[in-house]
């Protein structure tokens, strides 16, 4: 079994345990912490954080999240680290981070492939557990065979009672992520962590949408007004959604978005 540390937030005095192969950062939010974070895979520096006491291994010292001075002054990045012992951390935390629904690890099979242009899919997981509870515009870490650390990558579809995950990724000719999705069967197996990300849906906010995406970044886009659509109380919302790609032939989601249009009626 999997060694656990347990791991205290210094300014709350918060505590959570965090797995040994896990990152201190979705350790904590699997604990319902609302710990700062945004992209999840070193890129935007969110999660920076401090270790007051304890061991801490960087699975990756270079990554763009930090810069120099943050670097000499020690701080780290929690989706980047694991924990090799019991610690204290530094860390913000505030109430609009704490997830809506608690992130978990688990087994997806690949239930579907579809091509939508010559070098963008459409992926269909489902969770060995049923769990596929999340909010439009979120995305999930694929853990992809061979590859380095989890890949990002926002869900198409909205959350759901039958364990679907849909995604929509464009192949990148030297992206490892990619080309080792792309040679997925059906029937294969991966690890999703998921749900994550804070450009979610507000159904709460009476205001009309505007989505702005190109290519493959339709996919949170179609969340997002297929949440619109399901979603109580929104019938006075509009979604705009401005999307463009290289040439028409990039362009994918157009039976997608008439459905939806249809269905909804706007
Ligand atoms: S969440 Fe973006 S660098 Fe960690």
């Amino acid at each position: 079994m999997t060694a656990s540390y347990k791991i205290e937030i210094q300014q709350t005095g918060d505590s959570f345990d965090c797995a040994a192969d896990d990152a201190i950062l979705r350790g904590g939010q699997r604990a319902g912490l609302g710990l700062s974070y945004d992209c999840n895979v070193g890129g935007c520096g969110s999660c920076k954080f401090e270790v007051v006491e304890g061991e801490i291994e960087n699975m990756w010292e270079d990554a763009p999240g930090l810069n120099p001075r943050d670097v000499k002054r020690g701080k780290l990045l929690a989706c980047q680290c694991r924990p090799k012992s019991d610690a204290v951390i530094k860390m913000i935390t505030m109430d609009e981070f704490v997830p809506q629904t608690n992130p978990q690890r688990f087994a997806g099979k690949l239930e579907m492939i579809r091509d939508l242009t010559n070098d963008i899919r459409e992926f269909r997981f489902k969770s060995a557990n049923g769990f596929s509870s999340f909010q439009p515009g979120q995305y999930a870490l694929l853990n992809l065979p061979g590859v380095e650390g989890g890949r990002a990558y926002s869900m198409s579809n909205i959350g759901n009672d039958d364990g679907s995950w849909e995604f929509i990724i464009r192949l990148v000719p030297d992206g490892k992520g990619t080309n080792a999705l792309f040679k997925l069967n059906e029937g294969d197996e991966i690890e999703i962590d998921g749900p994550y990300g804070m450009a979610y849906l507000r159904t709460d906010a009476p205001r009309d949408i505007v989505c702005i995406g190109g290519g493959s970044g339709l996919a949170p886009m179609l969340s997002i007004a297929r949440g619109v659509a399901a979603a109580d109380g929104m019938d006075d919302v509009k979604v705009h959604l401005f999307y463009g790609a290289r040439g028409p032939q990039d362009l994918c989601g157009e039976e997608e978005l008439k459905a939806l249009g249809q269905s909804a009626d706007r």
